[in-house]
């Protein structure tokens, strides 16, 4: 990415390389690293800024005159080229427009009626898993959700539907670093799912969908029906992993810390508390990145100049020891509802609910049918941005 300055003047640096597939599928000590010197650090092989400690991170999130996303989330610049007028890739007060009408199907209300819908086919999958006593979580369970119900509520045609989940992938991925081979494989699936987007009559949507709401809100003044057709985006591409890697990895801890199985099932009211201390521990989502507006000047160092690129480092951030006390235990009763794996400030994770909803349902089935998961094998995705499982084998103890 292009900076305005030399980049001799920025400090601290680290050589890390972010993407490496090193640290990929072991990210965690070279955050450690990051954090240890200083709250956001220059990356010099990547020319950008990782944000990477709690306090600071919030503070950054919410300063969002100084870090734009309208510039780019990503960090290549075809990339957030293709991605323009996309409500993430967009400020205030523009974006909280959009936003408004963007919400309107993920209010509690909404929610609730589907509830119990998402209850019964959680119940029908798990007894089909429990039964068969081994398999592999992350098609068998962690998917089932997004990809029977919310493939649905988005509302696009059968071949959206069957393309959502490998679009996905593709649009995070996208976001990498320039040139990286996980970028331009990215950024060739993600061309297939904005020509997919660009080109679909509204006549071919679920009238009952979300997509087609947006339309309307279209018709009524409430955005353009460009901005509507570019707003498909924004179901399409953080609905479904986001959410899947969120239960994977929640699962994978539960198999490696039965003791906290054992305690939420002994005190099911711990249920919410555990899916945030999940999120916090094992954050889904790695880093979105901003380009800065003017210089920013943090305490403790990081002197950012106008025009750099920096990286909202979630996933660190969020094992800060500076704020969580033994941040890499895993202990489902700790208050972590501050953690930032769902984003902070005016970009707050527009999902946040259903995500939740979906994780709850499944962990509150899983704690009345399963007693003990056993952890047979798990293969990590290997994904610029995406933190989470390919592959999890478990057994399963009847309850
Ligand atoms: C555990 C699951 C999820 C995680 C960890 C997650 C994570 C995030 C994060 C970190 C952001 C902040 C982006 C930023 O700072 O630029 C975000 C924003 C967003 N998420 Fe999620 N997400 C999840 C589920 C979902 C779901 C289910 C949907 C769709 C229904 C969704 C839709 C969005 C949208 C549209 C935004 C942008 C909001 C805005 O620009 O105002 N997410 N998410």
């Amino acid at each position: 990415m292009e900076v305005s300055q030399p980049t001799e003047s920025r400090t601290p640096v680290s050589e890390i390389d972010f993407w490496s597939d090193e640290v990929v599928s072991n990210p965690y000590p070279y955050y450690d690293q990051l954090r240890d010197l200083g709250p956001a650090v220059w990356l010099a092989r990547h020319e950008c800024w990782a944000i990477v400690r709690h306090k600071e991170l919030r503070e950054a999130l919410l300063a969002s005159e100084a870090f734009t996303s309208t510039a780019g989330i990503g960090m290549n610049a075809e990339a957030n080229k293709n991605s323009e007028g996309v409500m993430i890739f967009s400020d205030d007060p523009d974006h909280a427009r959009l936003r408004r009408v963007f919400n309107r199907p993920l209010l509690p209300g909404a929610l609730n009626a589907l509830k119990d819908r998402l209850t019964g086919l959680a119940e029908q999958r798990v007894d089909q898993l429990v039964a068969k006593g081994a398999f592999d979580a992350i098609p068998e369970l962690a998917q089932f959700l997004p990809l029977t119900v919310v493939t649905d509520l988005v509302g696009l045609t059968d071949e959206g539907k069957a393309n959502m989940l490998r679009w996905a992938g593709g649009l995070f991925d996208a976001l990498g670093p320039e040139g990286h081979p996980r970028t331009l494989s990215g950024i060739e699936i993600a061309i297939e799912a904005f020509t997919y987007l660009h080109n679909l009559p509204r006549e071919a949507l679920d009238p009952q969908g979300w997509a087609a709401g947006l339309f309307r809100a279209a018709d009524a003044g409430d955005l353009s029906h460009d901005e509507a057709r570019k707003m498909m985006m924004d179901y399409t591409g953080p609905a479904l992993d986001t959410t899947i890697n969120g239960l994977g990895n929640a699962l994978s801890l539960f198999a490696r810390h039965p003791e906290q199985w054992d305690r939420l099932r002994s005190d099911p009211e711990l249920k919410n508390r555990a899916i945030e201390e999940a999120l916090r521990l094992e954050s889904p989502v790695r880093a979105f990145g901003r380009r800065l507006t003017r210089d920013y000047d943090m305490d403790g160092g990081a002197h950012m100049h106008r025009g750099d690129w920096a990286l909202m480092v979630y996933a660190s951030g969020n094992r800060d020891e500076r704020r969580y006390e033994d941040p890499e235990k895993f202990d489902i009763a700790r208050d972590a509802r501050d953690h930032v794996a769902f984003g902070y400030g005016m970009h707050l994770c527009a999902g946040m609910h259903l995500a939740k909803l979906e994780i709850r349902t499944m962990l509150d089935v899983l704690v009345r049918r399963v007693k003990r998961f056993h952890l047979v094998e798990e293969e990590m995705v290997m994904h610029n941005l995406i933190r989470g499982r390919d592959r999890l084998i478990l057994n399963v103890d009847p309850a």
